[in-house]
């Protein structure tokens, strides 16, 4: 786990935020500020009303000198159907953002440089690789999502070259209260018309938003983590499993299979997303001393229903 000192070593103890208003992100300047860090939000909004964040910079002109750290999350949501103007948006939010963030770390002189950047990226880089596990030493798989999370961990590692800590945080399927993903399953399982998505035995890798924030704490804070880190839960289910777990989970039947080409048919290329399946597991994390809080999906879904409002009827 993270030594409790080494916060105490940071000098100064400022870190900014990309992505704050977003799910994940949301969650992180409380997180940070109750280890005594000051947090920059950087946002294309006006920012404001996020608990912990000390001061705001637009994302247009930021500016990370004197930051200890930079979390980097922002990115063009892809939960949708890919047009071509939602392509470039996908590339420039994530691609061109990074690189821009490296750019202007570059020009910093090497006293105010950032110690460590911690930047998105997903479990979409490894493809679709049926049953392989994969660590970190794997390599990328291929298909557009591949290429854009190669080229996006790409533009994060330039920063090594200056010096900077890199860690490319390769996120799977984060499930939070919050979450779009999470609500819209509950909404779908509650009413009784859930069900395994094509073949069901795609992989997913999943994580419990509130493990997924401490793991970027953690990436924050520890000195020897570094490079590509898997943010899954060690243990991934097949997709069938994840549709049976979920239809226990909120005391409902999971009957009804949702075809492969009907995803495809109306979500494109974001149905093949769901469709493609990583065995990913998160070996560095867990080689670096990180402990899970939610290590199973039983234990990870007991814990999100837990609340009255989450844990019965079909309302969305
Ligand atoms: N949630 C998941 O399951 C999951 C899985 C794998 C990877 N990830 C990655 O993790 C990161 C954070 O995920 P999230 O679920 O927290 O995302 P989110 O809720 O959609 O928030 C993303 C943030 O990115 C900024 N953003 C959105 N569109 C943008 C654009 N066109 N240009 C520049 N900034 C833009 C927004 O900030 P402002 O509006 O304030 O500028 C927003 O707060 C993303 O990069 C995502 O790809 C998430």
């Amino acid at each position: 786990m993270i030594d409790p000192m080494s916060i105490e070593s940071m000098s100064p103890r400022k870190v900014m935020v990309f992505g704050v208003t977003g799910f994940i992100g949301r969650g992180l300047p409380r997180l940070l500020a109750d280890q005594g860090c000051e947090v920059t939000g950087v946002s294309r909004g006006p920012g404001g009303g996020i608990h912990g964040v000390s001061a705001w910079q637009s994302a247009g002109s930021s500016d990370p000198c004197g930051h200890h750290a930079v979390v980097n999350l922002a990115g063009e949501p892809i939960d949708s159907r890919w047009t071509a103007a939602r392509c470039h948006r996908f590339h420039e939010s994530r691609v061109g953002m990074t690189r821009r963030l490296v750019a202007t770390m570059a020009a910093l002189p090497v006293e105010s440089r950032p110690a460590v950047l911690v930047n998105a990226s997903a479990v979409g880089i490894y493809g679709d690789r049926g049953d392989e596990r994969l660590d970190e030493h794997s390599v990328p798989g291929s298909g557009y999502l591949a290429d854009l999370c190669h080229e996006w961990e790409k533009a994060a590692m330039d920063a090594a070259a200056l010096g900077v800590r890199v860690v490319c945080l390769r996120i799977g399927i984060v499930l939070g209260r919050d979450g779009s993903a999470f609500r819209k399953l509950l909404t779908v399982f509650r009413c009784g018309i859930g069900g395994r998505l094509g073949s069901g035995r795609q992989w997913m890798p999943w994580i419990h938003v509130d493990d997924l924030r401490a793991a970027i704490m953690h990436a924050v804070m520890s000195p020897s983590l570094k490079g590509p880190v898997n943010g899954t839960a060690p243990s991934p289910v097949r997709n069938s499993e994840f549709t049976r777990s979920f239809a226990r989970a909120v005391h409902r039947p999971a009957l009804i299979p949702v075809p492969g080409f009907a995803l495809k048919l109306t979500l494109g290329g974001f149905g093949g997303v769901l469709l493609a399946g990583q065995r990913a597991l998160p070996q560095a994390l867990q080689a670096d001393g990180f402990r899970f809080r939610f290590p199973t999906l039983d234990t990870a879904l007991a814990d999100l229903l837990a609340t009255p409002e989450m844990g019965s009827g079909c309302k969305s």
